[in-house]
């Protein structure tokens, strides 16, 4: 199979290389071709593969002769190369990261721990097109797919806390960027232990609301604010974040005819690349936790439970202690006060690998096999 890969420079292309790599993934794909939509005929990454100079991204005839194109380059670009590239008859598996094809009937959202057997399904159809999921969406199901395998949710709303990676590696800087600017506003208050806090909160406030806050990406404060608002105004109170929430999730499912009432509200916060998501279940039964539990932590391999305790929550259930790996912890699970079949749950997971890229490197290789 001749395998095509676009947009691996960027951040998910970078951390879908590195998994691959990890994985030796590349041992498996023997003709593998890097393409560019800026340089073609300069020198492509080394994998080992034959072919080391870049191809052009945008040349229909070289994309058509691979067997799958993995792209990573955005929606811009699928927009662009997709349609016209099946116009010409193109027959080949294309596996996407974007969201543009996403809910294209003919279309799969790929999250197969989850969704296998609607994966299998698809390709004994002929589905050819393999769409990654909304990072939330993925890591939420990733938590809880359990629960959902098992039909058991009535309906969900999931409060989300959402890291700046999911809006790209420039508000990634910008975040850092504006940590640095705050605390070195009020240095010298900070190192004197007898300076009054009242003083220094102040300050703070003012260069949050100042126009030298660095905010060019965000176009407000992240780090010591947050923003209650992701994507696009759908003009009915609702983001389209908030509604890919619904879609997506019941898509992945295989169950849109008849789908689960999810919505919650997103929210940005000053995590680096972890997607946090505070959830409500109202379950149709009134199970007893330990069976939520078990149902929930035997779901997949990489889901794991953390007891609702305060140690081990503070610890183990958090960005810092989830960002780069691919272990997705759920935990606060509690019945919640309006009743047994009401319970609560968090859930952090890597917005970079289980929320894009390993969807993708995972979607690859059941094609190659
Ligand atoms: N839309 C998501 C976010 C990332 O802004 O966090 C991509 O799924």
């Amino acid at each position: 199979m001749k395998v095509g890969f676009v947009g691996w420079r960027g951040m998910v292309g970078s951390v879908l290389m590195q998994r691959m790599q990890e994985e030796n993934d590349f041992q498996g794909i023997a003709d593998a071709y890097f393409f560019t939509t800026s340089a073609a005929g300069t020198a492509a990454p080394d994998f080992g593969q034959t072919t080391k100079t870049l191809l052009d991204a945008h040349n229909l005839d070289v994309l058509a002769q691979m067997d799958i194109i993995v792209t990573c380059q955005g929606g811009d670009y699928t927009k662009a190369v997709h349609q016209p590239l099946r116009e010409q008859g193109w027959q080949g598996y294309w596996i996407d990261a974007a969201s543009t094809l996403r809910m294209s009937d003919k279309a799969v959202i790929v999250l197969d721990p989850v969704n296998r057997p609607v994966i299998d399904a698809a390709l004994a159809n002929g589905i050819r097109d393999f769409v990654g999921g909304n990072c939330t969406v993925s890591l939420m199901l990733m938590a809880l797919g359990g629960l959902f395998e098992r039909d058991l949710v009535e309906w969900a709303t999931s409060m989300t806390y959402q890291a700046a990676s999911g809006a790209g590696a420039q508000n990634m800087r910008e975040l850092i960027s504006a940590m640095g600017a705050i605390e070195a506003q009020v240095s010298s208050e900070l190192a004197d232990p007898a300076s009054a806090i009242l003083a220094i909160d102040r300050k703070v406030a003012e260069f949050l609301r100042s126009d030298t806050y660095p905010q060019a990406q965000f176009g407000v404060p992240l780090a010591g604010s947050l923003i209650p608002w992701i994507d696009a105004d759908l003009g009915n109170g609702q983001s389209k974040e908030e509604w890919k929430g619904a879609v997506e999730t019941n898509k992945i499912l295989g169950r849109s005819a008849h789908p689960i009432v999810i919505d919650g509200l997103c929210v940005r916060v000053g995590a680096m690349r972890c997607h946090s998501q505070a959830l409500t279940l109202k379950l149709k039964q009134d199970l007893p936790v330990a069976e939520i539990e078990n149902i929930l932590a035997t779901a997949n391999d990489w889901v794991k439970v953390v007891p609702n305790e305060k140690t081990a929550s503070m610890h183990e259930l958090t960005p810092a202690a989830v960002t780069g790996t691919l272990t997705v912890p759920v935990g606060r699970i509690r019945k919640m006060g309006m009743g047994g079949e009401y319970i609560s749950a968090f859930t952090v997971g890597d917005q970079l690998l289980w929320g894009a890229a390993e969807p993708i490197r995972r979607m690859l290789q059941i094609v190659l096999q």
